[in-house]
């Protein structure tokens, strides 16, 4: 089969690394990068240390407002599939890029497949949100991580094509874990003592654009009595500087450029906690059985709290301290996500 596959954000690198391993086994893949993502640190050194291919086509997208960005990667997708007309299109998780390429897809009645499927936050004021609903209303086939993806597809009336495959995730995890041991030197780097610092990430437009969610988490965090690595998304960097605030941070916490995975996954590992508001990192958190806070109202990976191991404090500086203080889950942390996410999709395909 001839497969294009789109990607363009950093959290979609990670996810199509060991899709693509998979799919190369059997089948023809074209790899298109949107470029949504295009700093050094947010996108070429995912694709060496992912050791995934260079892509066939990259757009150079880059920047711009919704409806922009989307707008660019529909027409410019449409382009690369009358071209190649391959006979699926494979899209991930959540991002502009995600609606953009299915769009592109479906408009052409090319075959849309959806890894992570079913995702719902609740919160359509968050533009992910918005993306998980569209795109999962026109693909053919629906990759659920969980089971409740599958409940959520079901109660909107979306039941043909859908498999629960477990999370393609853990297999970037399960695969990299131990290479970023052996290979990262970030404690090193950064002087940092196992089990004795948090992890801060921050990038959603609900904290970076609101100058007093900033200040709550920064305020919350510099009060935690640990020190904190802060790798900064240049989004918030932007914020934080407008704000007057990048001058003048707390002492103790580390701001530092965005992490490649392996560096990520070994800070992560040995964080005494860690403070995001990003999707994919509570996962990981969970998946390293390291507690996780997380600053936002709501999550679509409820498993992670229903299992104990996440909690939500939006950005509220009490609940924010509280929960670094005292939040400490010491329950078993179960294999909710599955294994084997990638061998599953491809063997799915083949058929
Ligand atoms: C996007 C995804 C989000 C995902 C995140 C992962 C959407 C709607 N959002 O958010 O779901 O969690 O990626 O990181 O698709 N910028 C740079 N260099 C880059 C990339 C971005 O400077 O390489 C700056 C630009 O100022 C840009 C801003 O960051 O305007 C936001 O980038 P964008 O790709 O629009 O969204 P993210 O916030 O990264």
């Amino acid at each position: 089969m001839k497969i294009v596959s789109i990607v363009g954000a950093r959290p979609q690198f990670i996810k199509c690394a060991p899709v693509s391993r998979e799919i190369r086994k059997n089948h023809s893949e074209i790899l298109v990068h949107t470029g949504q993502h295009y700093d050094t640190e947010m996108s070429d050194v995912f694709f060496e240390e992912l050791m995934i291919p260079h892509p066939d086509y990259h757009l150079g997208v880059g920047s711009g407002s919704h409806g922009k960005q989307t707008g660019d990667i529909l027409m410019r997708v449409e382009e690369i599939l009358l071209a190649e007309k391959p006979e699926l299109v494979i899209v991930y998780g959540d991002t502009n890029t995600t609606l953009g390429g299915a769009l592109a897809a479906a408009k052409l009645n090319i075959p849309v497949a959806h890894v992570e499927a079913g995702l719902r936050s609740f919160d359509r004021t968050m533009p992910e949100e918005i993306n998980r609903v569209l795109t999962d209303h026109i693909s053919n086939i629906l990759f659920c991580p969980t089971e409740n993806a599958v409940r959520i597809l079901e109660k909107e009336g979306i039941v043909s094509g859908v498999h629960l495959v477990g999370d393609v995730m853990v297999d970037a995890l399960e695969f990299n874990k131990e290479i970023a041991e052996e290979r990262s030197l970030i404690l090193e780097r950064l002087c940092l003592t196992p089990g004795q610092y948090l992890v801060l990430t921050v990038h959603r437009p609900a904290n970076t654009d609101s100058r007093q969610n900033m200040d709550s988490i920064l305020r919350a965090v510099a009060m935690a009595g640990l020190p904190v690595v802060f790798p900064v998304h240049p989004r918030t960097k932007k914020c934080l500087q407008e704000y007057g605030m990048w001058d003048r941070l707390p002492e103790n916490i580390q701001a530092i450029e965005p992490l490649g995975y392996l560096d990520m996954l070994k800070v992560m590992r040995h964080a005494a906690k860690i403070l995001t508001d990003s999707g994919g990192m509570q996962k990981e958190a969970y998946l390293l059985g390291v507690p996780c806070i997380t600053l936002r109202e709501n999550t679509e990976w409820v498993e992670t709290v229903k299992e104990g191991w996440n909690v939500l404090v939006g950005a509220n500086f009490d609940k924010i301290l509280n929960t670094i203080m005292c939040f400490n889950p010491d329950k078993k942390s179960n294999n909710i996500f599955g294994r084997f996410a990638a061998k599953k999709i491809v063997n799915i395909l083949d058929i």
